[in-house]
């Protein structure tokens, strides 16, 4: 793996297979059964110049339960950015705190470029509408654990994304990744505009996976294994996209409905998460809140896991996790979330 992980293009299969195991592993850590300190000591810088929840705060949490700390900053305004710092300096000067950086940016190619001045490992959180990587490899990881449970093989597998997948980083990084896996069949559907870039499409279809695009979801679809829906990224449109975006229609809304009609009991459903929840939005219904099938927030605790084989593996103490592992001796309840199946 390179030293630093800032595009799925850096990791083979073997590389993915690797984290997927190394995740398992972290599982009794992640859920707060057992204890390690393997990174005591260590200092993580978290630069986040963009919104974020699940991301900042649990790449921050995964980073403590390996037994580290973390320095955090979020925004331009109380960054020297704001003050016409350049990356190559912030990147230079954090390398001098910290012993690994995740950064999140608005602009594509902003976290390489900081990356460039280091040799500390840098993990890209985001970079605009480029990619991911991280979200990618919990979403891979959700899929392969889920597969398991259901006794369903990745090999085969139907795979909707839908939603924004013009803008939306999530997918980007994810359809490469799965693209390294045996022949899938990947359905995509996006509003007018959204369309998952062309480059992305001849990579996979290179790749010998069947894709196929839709303009709606209201036709029928057959065998669905996964449906991965994403929001639409207005923060990102251009001026002219912002004029034309009549919003969403009732066409591309996945809800119990859609699920009803188009899905099995062993479909899984899935969002990176945020779900804009606002009235008229069409983004993942709230009627499927409590139905087994919607997976997300499975796929939100499995950022725990897959963040933390991310840093084992990257700071090279992956080897070092059987051999430094205590019992919990806090309280921690038995499922973490009143709606959990
Ligand atoms: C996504 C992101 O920031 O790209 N969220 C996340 O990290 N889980 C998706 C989004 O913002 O819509």
């Amino acid at each position: 793996m390179s030293p630093h992980l800032l595009s799925v293009d850096s990791l083979n299969r073997e590389g993915v297979d690797h984290l997927l195991r190394v995740a398992a592993q972290m599982e009794p850590i992640a859920s707060r059964q057992q204890v390690t300190r393997v990174l005591e000591g260590a200092v993580l810088g978290n630069l986040f110049f963009e919104a974020s929840t699940r991301t900042r705060v649990s790449f921050n949490a995964a980073f403590c339960r390996l037994g580290g700390s973390v320095c955090d900053t979020t925004g331009f305004t109380f960054s020297s950015m704001a003050k016409g710092e350049s990356l190559y300096d912030t990147s230079r000067v954090m390398s001098g705190y910290c012993d690994a950086i995740v950064m999140r940016h608005p602009e594509q190619g902003s976290v390489a470029q900081f990356a460039e001045a280091t040799n500390v490992p840098v993990i890209n959180g985001g970079d605009g509408p480029g990619e991911h990587p991280s979200q990618a490899l919990l979403d891979l990881y959700t899929i392969d654990k889920e597969f398991q449970r259901l006794g369903k093989r990745l090999e085969g597998a139907h795979i909707l994304l839908t939603g924004d997948l013009k803008y939306g980083r999530t997918v980007h990084s994810l359809i490469k990744l799965l693209s390294l896996y045996d022949p899938l069949r990947i359905t995509l559907v996006s509003p007018p505009g959204l369309e998952m870039p062309a480059h992305l499409v001849d990579l996979v279809t290179s790749r010998g996976h069947r894709v196929e695009m839709r303009e709606h979801l209201g036709t029928d679809f057959s065998d669905l294994d996964v449906v991965y829906t994403t929001r639409i990224q207005k923060e990102r449109f251009t001026e002219e996209m912002n004029e034309s975006f009549k919003g969403v229609s009732d066409d591309f809304v996945v809800n119990k409905g859609f699920l009803d009609r188009h899905c099995t009991s062993s479909t899984i459903v899935m969002h990176p998460l945020p779900r804009d929840s606002r009235p008229g939005v069409n983004d993942l219904n709230v009627d499927l809140n409590g139905d087994p099938r919607l997976a997300i927030f499975r796929q939100t605790d499995n950022g725990i896991p897959m963040r933390m084989a991310i840093f084992a593996t990257l700071l090279k103490v992956d080897g070092l996790i059987a051999e430094d592992l205590r019992p919990v001796r806090w309280f921690v309840p038995h499922q973490t979330g009143t709606l959990d199946r």
